[in-house]
């Protein structure tokens, strides 16, 4: 683990590239498939995209996978070069700048496919080189991706385009619901007819993807030729019942701040808004700068864990905008001291598994949601 820096902002999400980095060494040695999609959307779920893009692909990822065109286009703006699939798109959308920018297109409609040939014809890119795209099917989740109804159509116009020279169809996929182990089975065998269909119709596409990060730890022979790997990559584990050491995977993030201020207060005080927490004897209550702005869930009121100088304690009332407070009881505390919400347990911090248990929800959003007024401090580059 890369030291965190003693002294640190009031407020801050410290991230540890090198765990980033460690995590997908880690899982491509434990996944068969040929290429390792790393998923960088939603500011890489809240841990910074570009910083996770680079540290991602030193680690070994092949691709990047985000939503928005916007995404894939902010990473090439950085210089990143890697092939990027970007696959929730504005109904709006041209796709020129995406396909000048050589992003693979990932569509689920004849509509989409129509206006990536056409952008490519727009750019005016050259015929042996024309606009990459993926294939998205629905297997089951019902959410985008072609409708089984809407396959045949799909691959016919996809085989038409590809043979005008207008598009290259190089992949196809599908991402499961991980409802159970029954149900990803089921949409693998519905994936499994989706790419034979798209055989028949005379598309040859080369890199086949369904798994995530849940079915690539615990289903490997759905790795196919590709897997997408969102949340393992930041050290969560997708299912918060098994703990992310189990799998060989370090926490990304810590996210702490400095006590604000302090004071000594007797038996019976009532804590912030609503009074909802009242001391049980004379105590000792720590501010944090570390509100709802920043993304900190209020169902965390009475709730979230904290780590003060080893100490754990649980936040005391409501969690206000920018500040919450730790009823501290009779251990010392001042002004300036380390606050960590949530780290690596190694080092004795609760974990985001323990933060989405508070607050009755998964570790995605726990980290997905951080910003406002948080600075991001990357270590272990
Ligand atoms: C299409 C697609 N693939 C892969 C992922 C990554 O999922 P996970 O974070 O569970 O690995 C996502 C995230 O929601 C997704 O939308």
């Amino acid at each position: 683990m890369t030291a965190l820096p003693v002294d640190g902002p009031f407020r801050e999400a410290v991230i540890d590239l090198s765990a980033v980095r460690d995590n997908v060494a880690t899982l491509r040695a434990r996944i068969p498939s040929q290429f390792y999609l790393t998923v960088v959307k939603a500011n890489a779920y809240g841990h910074g995209m570009v910083p996770v893009a680079r540290a991602a692909l030193a680690g070994g990822a092949t691709h990047l996978g985000v939503a928005d065109i916007a995404e894939a286009l902010a990473l090439r703006a950085a210089g990143i070069s890697a092939p990027i699939l970007a696959w929730l798109h504005d109904p709006h959308e041209d796709f020129i700048a995406a396909v000048s920018a050589g992003i693979t297109v990932c569509v689920s409609s004849v509509t989409q496919l129509d206006a990536v040939a056409h952008a490519g014809a727009a750019a005016g890119l050259a015929p042996e080189v024309p606009p990459t795209v993926h294939i998205k099917i629905d297997t089951g989740l019902s959410r985008n991706g072609a409708a089984d109804t809407m396959w045949g159509a799909l691959f016919a116009r996809a085989a038409e385009l590809e043979v005008a020279g207008s598009i290259a169809v190089e992949g196809i996929f599908s991402h499961l619901s991980n409802a159970s182990v029954e149900d990803d089975l089921a949409q693998a065998a519905r994936f499994e007819t989706g790419v034979a269909l798209a055989r028949d119709a005379g598309l040859a596409p080369t890199i086949r993807h369904l798994a995530a990060s849940n079915a690539a730890l615990t289903l490997p022979q759905l790795s196919f030729d590709m897997v997408r790997v969102g949340i393992a990559t930041y050290g969560i584990s997708p299912d918060d019942a098994v703990a992310p050491h189990d799998y060989g995977l370090r926490p990304v993030m810590t996210l702490r701040g400095r006590v604000a201020a302090v004071r000594e207060v007797p038996a019976g005080t009532g804590v912030s808004y609503d009074l909802t927490y009242r001391t049980s004897a004379a105590s000792r209550l720590a501010l944090v700068p570390i509100g709802y702005g920043e993304g900190v869930p209020r169902a965390a009121s009475d709730r979230g864990p904290v780590s003060i100088g080893g100490e754990r304690f649980t936040v005391a009332g409501r969690v206000a905008m920018d500040q919450f407070v730790v009823d501290c009881g009779a251990h010392a505390v001042d002004v300036g001291d380390e606050v960590v919400l949530f780290g690596d347990p190694a080092n004795g911090h609760p974990s985001v598994a323990d933060w989405a248990a508070a607050t009755n929800t998964i570790g995605y959003e726990v980290v997905t949601r951080l910003g406002g007024r948080l600075t991001r401090t990357f270590v272990g580059a």
